[in-house]
């Protein structure tokens, strides 16, 4: 760990902006869950074997084989990342002024839809917002807002209707297989494709298999299974559940969606059997998805997110419970009033973390979701400022997640004498990444 003036300096540097900091200068990397974990010797040796051929190779089938047996798809391409598949999916899919409603969609599939002119549209159960009640699918879309949603604009304006699992930009929260099924039944009322953006189905598919009645007895593949089975299509950062370092895919079953998603991809990703990718690539996504599933796994990686949430909670951090799967979420602007949402509350615990302990995190909140309103122009804030502590699968110990505890406990401390942010410099969308920043 680099000493306090060191990590100053960094700060300054990277203009209170944690995405400008190297990782020699952070000592706990929680800035993302996002192709940070450990790949197993299986996924390691897999990757000895790896095909490198340019068409049709080994390695495409074995993987091919893989998505077929979980998500059950007709078809499917593979992309460098969870981004590329959005991309894709929003180029051939999508046009200008068209909306996509979801429960939440994460930045860049909101990113990916406004860069074509579309509206995404956040329709998560009011439950999402009520940050400590222990109500165990909080990730689920409000089945009436939904609805109304689609009557309102009429559905040949929804071009395609979309769910994230776990809601990443909700606190990592699940959503049940009912209430799936049910967006299900409502999109398909109305002949609108669904998708599901997949990154974290497997912890999604633990939560079913620990929290919904009736699926106690049914193994994570065969929630899997029926998770994919309610819809057309799926976006996938294989960096999360699939526990690799790069890559993702795209998958639907309609063969006419499929044509042009092969162009597409051919035109921006790579050839259709290796979409952005190695060959080598291809089977450590393929063995990592099974690994992703294994419950003992689960069990240990659902157990570091919950730990983590008992020990915050006892030292009085606000967090969002139940703890989600892949990250905590600290709620900042609950823990620094006196930091008002155009001072970035969530930037300022984001920054302070770094400060204290050498831990890297990220705001999602005002900075992150913060857009102005393509109407009239002015700013529209989240419900929430967050900050979240993503954790990497198979990285970090517990005495780490200690460590983290005891550096909030510091920060509990000295809250009220914490001050905002003011943004000095920043891009229209994705602002998050790169924006820079300086204290008030
Ligand atoms: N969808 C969700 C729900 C995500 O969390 C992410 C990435 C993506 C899509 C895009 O995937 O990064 O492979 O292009 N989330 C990372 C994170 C960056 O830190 O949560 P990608």
């Amino acid at each position: 760990m680099i000493d306090e003036a060191a990590r100053e300096k960094a700060l300054k540097r990277a203009g209170y902006n944690i995405f400008g900091l190297n990782s020699d200068e952070v000592y706990i990397d929680l800035l993302t869950d996002s192709g940070t974990g450990a790949m197993s010797q299986d996924q390691w040796s897999g990757m000895m074997v790896g095909d490198e051929s340019y068409a049709g190779a080994r390695s495409f089938h074995r993987l091919s084989d893989t998505v077929q047996d979980i998500f059950g798809f007709k078809h499917f391409v593979p992309t460098h990342q969870g981004r590329a598949a959005e991309n894709i999916l929003c180029a051939v899919i999508l046009k200008e002024g068209q909306y996509v409603p979801s429960n939440m969609h994460f930045d860049t599939t909101e990113g990916n839809i406004r860069a074509r002119g579309g509206r995404p549209v956040n329709l998560v159960c009011k439950e999402a917002y009520q940050t400590s009640s222990d109500i165990p699918f909080k990730g689920n879309m409000d089945l009436e807002k939904l609805e109304n949603f689609i009557q309102e604009v009429g559905p040949e304006n929804i071009p395609l209707g979309m769910i994230t699992i776990t809601n990443n930009a909700g606190g990592g929260q699940p959503v049940s297989l009912e209430n799936l099924r049910a967006v299900s039944k409502i999109y398909k009322s109305y002949k609108i494709p669904f998708f599901i953006d997949a990154c974290r189905y497997a912890e999604n598919a633990y939560f079913i298999k620990t929290r919904e009645p009736g699926y106690e007895n049914k193994s994570t593949l065969e929630i899997a299974r029926e998770i994919f089975a309610q819809a057309d299509g799926a976006t996938m950062s294989a960096k999360k559940d699939a526990i690799v370092n790069i890559g993702g895919f795209l998958a639907v079953n309609d063969p006419v969606l499929f044509e042009k998603i092969k162009n597409e991809c051919i035109l921006r990703e790579g050839f259709i059997t290796y979409g952005g990718l190695a060959g080598r690539d291809l089977d450590a996504i393929a063995i990592g998805l099974r690994e992703g599933l294994q419950e003992p796994y689960l069990a240990y990686r659902l157990g570091q997110t919950s730990y983590l949430v008992s020990g915050l909670k006892e030292i009085g951090i606000p967090v969002i419970e139940p703890a989600g799967g892949h990250a905590v979420y600290i709620n900042a602007g609950e823990l620094l009033p006196q930091i008002p949402q155009e001072e970035f509350p969530g930037q300022a615990l984001s920054v302070e973390m770094y400060r204290e302990g050498a831990i890297r995190t990220v705001e999602l909140g005002s900075v992150a979701f913060g857009f102005p309103d393509p109407d009239t122009g002015e700013m529209i804030y989240p419900t929430l400022d967050l900050v979240r502590l993503a954790l990497p699968r198979r990285t970090y110990t517990q005495s780490h997640l200690d460590y983290v505890i005891q550096v909030l406990g510091k920060i509990y401390e000295n809250r009220e004498n914490l001050s905002g942010y003011r943004i000095v410099k920043a891009p229209v969308l994705l602002r998050h990444f790169s924006a820079i920043f300086e204290p008030i």
